[in-house]
């Protein structure tokens, strides 16, 4: 890879080989190591939109690779003057880039600044409007891959809630099916699912305990309220008793069935306390693979971008 802007035209066997990759970040204890990967590499952070567990656990990463590491500061840059997006982007790259990460409101904003960047600049898509969240959608493989008791040709994979305005969804979607998941299913109202989710090869649930009924991984998804222009729901407590995440709904699915989120969480609105940090939760342990994926991406990415320029001089 040289760029990583989705997950959507990568192949079985390249998810694979990111997950791999990953896993390699881990030691015989399972925590994370520091390579020297990235050293010498300056690596910029740019986060149109806030984030909590992407922003951080890419500057982990990044600090782990031995990168040189910069952040944006968005809210204090020369953005709000009407800056564009491209003008922020040339003159961050005249200060000597050679990886950007970005997130932005915008669906396309990462495609749209990989066109603009020079042959030897990564582009890196930390989330892009409604459109795609890959490196989420890795380290939400790459959590099933370590916890999960079966390989993904044999799992039942449930995704519930906001799937219509959510990244992630779309994401883990074109990932669990590239890797051949034996069965995938969303679980929303009909308002909070795209028209022809269908032709995705998912099934598709209004009820949730049918939905539920025997699967494997169970993954919550947050209402998106800022990508909502009225509230589309009666109530949170009307949603929460519809299609919240309840211990007891939970014990339609597999008894080792796996809870995941990609937060942030409304606890009480689409899941229960008790489940998020129940015993089959894996939540925070999505947040701590998130570093290790990151790491694997940026490495990847730098090895893309000095292969490419070899075979330019050759
Ligand atoms: N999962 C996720 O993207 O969380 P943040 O918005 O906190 O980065």
């Amino acid at each position: 890879i040289r760029h990583f802007l989705g997950v959507e035209g990568l192949s079985c066997r390249q998810l694979e080989s990111i997950i791999d990759k990953a896993m390699g970040y881990f030691d015989a204890k399972g925590r994370l190591i520091n390579t020297d990967e990235l050293a010498g590499c300056t690596v910029m952070n740019l986060f149109f939109e806030n984030s909590t567990r992407t922003r951080t656990t890419f500057e982990a990463a990044q600090k782990r690779l031995g990168a040189n590491v910069l952040n944006l500061d968005i809210a204090r840059s020369s953005t709000n003057k009407g800056e564009t997006l491209r003008d922020t982007l040339w003159n961050l790259q005249a200060m000597s880039a050679d990886m950007f990460v970005v997130r932005h409101s915008a669906s396309g904003a990462a495609h749209f600044m990989a066109t603009q960047v020079t042959p030897n600049v990564a582009i890196i898509n930390a989330g892009d409007g409604w459109h795609a969240h890959p490196t989420q959608a890795m380290l939400d493989m790459l959590t099933i891959y370590r916890e999960a008791n079966k390989p993904f040709h044999q799992l039942s994979v449930a995704i519930i809630g906001d799937i219509k305005h959510s990244r992630v969804a779309r994401s883990d979607i074109a990932a669990l099916q590239t890797l051949g998941v034996a069965d995938l299913r969303v679980i929303a109202p009909k308002t909070l699912l795209p028209k022809g989710i269908e032709r995705y090869g998912v099934r598709v649930f209004e009820d949730i305990d049918k939905g539920l009924a025997g699967v494997d991984v169970i993954i919550g998804l947050r209402i998106q309220n800022e990508r909502i222009g009225s509230p589309l729901l009666p109530s949170t407590s009307e949603y929460f008793k519809m299609y919240g995440i309840t211990e007891s709904r939970v014990r339609l699915a597999n008894p080792s069935a796996l809870i995941m989120h990609p937060g942030p969480m409304n606890r009480g609105v689409e899941i229960a306390s008790a489940v998020a940090d129940g015993p089959q939760s894996v939540i925070l342990k999505q947040v701590n693979n998130g570093i290790a994926v990151r790491m694997a991406v940026m490495a990847m990415a730098l090895a893309g971008q000095k292969a490419s320029r070899a075979n330019l001089t050759n």
